[in-house]
């Protein structure tokens, strides 16, 4: 049996980790079932995120090679898993929690989960970038509104450190600074073009662009070029919402300020007239909360991780309760609910949501009682895994075979849109990007990183080394700096023509 214990850091300090404590119960309950011990995986993390998708201990199949047509469609568990493959999952900050023992026991009898009938599933198992839950992060920036009406909580507040990092003065001053450095190179050169394009993915509430634009005036009049005359900042964000929201906080700014509906993966379907002409692309908290896969390398084979999103029949009869619904309905109701939002939904289905109101709660309870399964399937190469658009999965090769097992994200949605972005900067243009990035391969091995809920939306961090690689393969520098604010994880990605 191979035990991974992967927050090494809180096995010492003042409140270390009773490694006993979360093991032991774990062992026993295997130890009383008949699985081949030698051929399951036990797999500790500290999951940070109080709220998240997993229990306290899962079990997750890890499927065998043989039996697929092909390696990403659905797999009939039954048929390729042989019983005593598995890897059992422990949350070690909840474990002392619970009758662990017990449910690691309940849990491994029941592993053959298409059968567990105390689950109800939204969906087939599939790559985690194509699970329901993307939909609910959509959901969430669509109808922001109507969710921190019902919170009484502001987005920002479930940032890390209770505020975006894009309202930080100083930061803003200094990527503002060197832009000015640069057009006045230009300027010299007489290879300064007329118009001045900024853009901003991913906008929120509109403070980081009014940040910025503010600090930009302050700058410009100390500096006496007059670029604010040429300046044009162009938010783009996928919920209109959204983008209401900032465009009022910008009020300020109203001639400099444009605004596009677009998928952040994929910026040149609106911006594709901007091909070199972009100075900045700023983007904050945004890459962390695109669509992503995870992959792992375990015993030498690769894996792709599926996941299945469910409800406990417990959670669903609370929650059908609220809508005067049996369990085995509300995953019909969640499905309308994503495609019709829940003011909608409050008009097209007044028998289970009397009121908006009704339709936030039972949105606000599903979520928070959402829970993913979890298994590994094998891929046959990398290069059958697509990343992106134009990335193979062969990208991730030097990062999965960089040393002991490991598994760790591939950011889908943000390498899409950063391979989709770059060809729009101008020569010396920049992405910068702040955001939780994990700058080092090692760190998925020593610590959880995603998924967790930030509200109602979600949170990954994201595989800086991954970027980097595809980066350089794309003839971009892409460099990793802490970001200055003491008690923040967030780091700031540079990007831009290698010299
Ligand atoms: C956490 S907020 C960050 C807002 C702001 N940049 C900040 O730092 O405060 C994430 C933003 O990204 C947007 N977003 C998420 N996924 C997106 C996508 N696929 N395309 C465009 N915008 C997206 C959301 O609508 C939201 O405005």
């Amino acid at each position: 049996m191979l035990v991974d214990f992967r927050p090494t850091g809180k096995l010492r300090g003042s409140k270390p980790v009773d490694v006993t404590a979360a093991l032991g119960p774990v062992v026993d309950a295997l130890a009383e079932d008949s699985v081949d011990l030698s051929r399951v995986r036990v797999v500790c993390d500290w999951v940070q995120y109080r709220s998240n998708f997993r229990d306290v201990v899962d079990i997750r199949p890890i499927l065998a090679a043989h039996g697929h047509e092909s390696v990403l469609a659905p797999v009939p568990l039954a048929a390729v898993v042989t019983e005593d493959e598995m890897e059992v999952a422990i949350d070690v900050r909840r474990s002392g929690d619970v009758p662990l023992k017990k449910l690691t026991a309940e849990l491994i009898r029941a592993r053959f989960g298409d059968t567990n009938p105390s689950r109800i599933h939204l969906e087939p198992w599939l790559p985690t970038s194509a699970s329901v839950i993307w939909e609910f992060n959509a959901l969430y920036w669509k109808a922001l509104d109507l969710w921190e009406q019902a919170t009484g909580r502001r987005y920002e507040q479930a940032l890390p450190g209770g505020q975006s990092d894009a309202r930080n003065r100083d930061a803003v001053r200094e990527m503002i600074s060197s832009l000015f450095v640069l057009w006045d190179s230009l300027v010299a050169r007489n290879a300064l073009p007329e118009e001045l394009y900024v853009v901003e993915l991913g906008v929120g509430n509109g403070g980081q662009a009014k940040t910025w634009l503010d600090e930009f005036i302050e700058l410009d009049r100390e500096h006496g070029k007059d670029y604010y005359r040429r300046l044009h900042y162009l938010m783009c964000d996928y919920s209109p919402h959204v983008l209401e929201l900032a465009r009022t906080a910008v009020a300020d700014h109203e001639q400099h300020v444009s605004s596009f509906v677009l998928d952040a993966t994929q910026p040149r379907t609106a911006l594709g007239f901007l091909r070199y002409k972009i100075f900045l692309v700023y983007i904050s908290n945004v890459y962390d909360n695109l669509p992503t896969d995870e992959v792992a390398q375990i015993g030498g084979r690769t894996y792709i991780v599926q996941t299945r999103a469910y409800l406990t029949r417990e959670a669903a009869a609370e929650i059908g309760q609220l809508v005067a619904a049996p369990p085995d309905q509300v995953p019909e109701l969640i499905r309308k609910l994503l495609r019709l939002g829940p003011a909608l939904l409050a008009e097209a289905a007044p028998a289970h949501f009397p009121s908006i109101e009704t339709a936030v709660d039972f949105w606000r309870r599903s979520w928070e009682a959402l829970r993913l399964e979890e298994q590994y399937l094998p891929l046959a190469g990398l290069d059958l895994y697509q990343i992106a658009p134009t990335v193979s999965g062969e990208m991730l090769r030097p990062l999965l075979e960089s040393g002991a097992a490991i598994r760790m994200h591939v950011n889908n949605g943000a390498v899409a849109s950063f391979v989709d972005t770059v060809p729009l900067l101008h020569p010396y243009g920049r992405l910068v990007c702040h955001d939780l990035f994990v700058t080092d391969v090692h760190g998925y091995r020593t610590g959880f990183r995603g998924p967790g809920k930030y509200d109602g939306s979600i949170v990954n961090w994201v595989n800086g080394p991954l970027l980097a690689h595809i980066g350089r393969r794309k003839g971009f520098d892409v460099d990793y700096q802490r970001f200055a604010r003491t008690g923040t994880n967030i780091v700031t990605m540079t990007a831009q023509v290698r010299d």
